[in-house]
């Protein structure tokens, strides 16, 4: 196919590895023979299956996550030649136009739990923290919802495509990597208590904003739009962005983070001043 025309009889894979949790990390390279149509994904069942190095030596699978194959679930993000983003849409043919090699790395603000898969639990417990769901208060069925406006729909579809992959917080100068190990003879429950104290009080990063955006313009979710708004003003939240918009520019489903940022930017403001009248107003009578 003139397509594959000039690519190369075998290319190398460079894969930054690491063994567990708090482990140094280490490269190898793999080669493979050229086939036409891999993406990332591929690649790493080849290397898995072949468990050699390119220079011929025996070595452990390479370890990686992923769910659904078509850039919806988040879970095999990493750093591509440099560029993070989901492997399973990424192309060889694309990234062998500007090398024969390609370079694969965890993303750098998780905990590498094997290799190429990290731990991205401090983005689900932000979703936590803001309160990322519609209140129900059971779960017989409530019947159809209150209506929407096209305008909040059309608002709301874009942010409603985040698939916490994690490429806005790997872009995010204020969002520091953090990495808590289980202490000896600590159990289970305390050492989850201890992370999701860290987590609580540092920040929530751009993609559980715009949730809260998101929640906030449905009918049913601005039943605890304040609450919502409250935890994006305590520590680690809203106000640690420094406006530096590298988010918008990585996020795939190119949610307008910035956008959603400013917006509820306003809304907290707003949120405290209510707070802070109604509290005088109650104090006068
Ligand atoms: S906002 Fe975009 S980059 Fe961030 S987690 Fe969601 S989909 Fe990924
Ligand atoms: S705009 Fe805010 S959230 Fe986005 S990258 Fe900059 S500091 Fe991070
Ligand atoms: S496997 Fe789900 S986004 Fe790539």
């Amino acid at each position: 196919m003139i397509a594959h025309a000039n690519k190369p009889k075998t290319f190398f894979v460079k894969i930054l590895r690491q063994d567990g949790p708090g482990k140094p990390s280490y490269w190898e390279r793999f080669e493979l023979d050229y086939e036409p149509e891999l993406n990332v994904i591929s690649v790493l069942q080849k290397i898995a299956a072949k468990a050699k190095t390119a220079n011929g030596q025996k070595t452990t699978p390479v370890c990686w996550d992923c769910g659904c194959l078509e850039e919806v679930c988040g879970a095999c993000t990493m750093v591509i030649n440099c560029k993070v983003r989901q492997s399973c849409s990424a192309l060889v043919d694309k990234l062998l136009e500007d090398s024969r090699e390609i370079e694969l790395r965890p993303m750098t603000k998780f905990p590498v739990v094997r290799d190429l898969f990290v731990d991205r639990s401090r983005m689900f417990n932000a979703l936590k923290k803001v309160k990322a769901w519609i209140p129900v208060d059971g779960y017989y069925d409530l019947g159809p919802g209150p209506k929407q406006s096209r305008d909040a729909q059309e608002m709301a579809y874009p942010l409603s495509e985040c698939m916490t992959c994690g490429c806005c917080v790997e872009a995010c100068p204020q969002y520091s990597k953090i990495e808590l190990l289980q202490h000896s003879g600590e159990s289970k429950d305390a050492y989850e208590a201890r992370k999701t104290e860290v987590f609580n009080r540092n920040f929530v990063g751009p993609a559980a904003i715009s949730q809260v955006a998101l929640f906030n313009l449905n009918p049913t979710g601005k039943m605890i739009a304040s609450e919502r708004l409250d935890a994006l003003t305590e520590e680690g939240g809203i106000q640690v962005c420094g406006n530096a918009q590298n988010c918008v520019a990585v996020c795939p489903k190119k949610i307008p983070l910035t956008m959603s940022i400013a917006r509820m930017g306003r809304e907290t403001t707003f949120n405290t001043l209510r707070k802070w009248f109604d509290r005088r107003g109650d104090s006068k009578h």
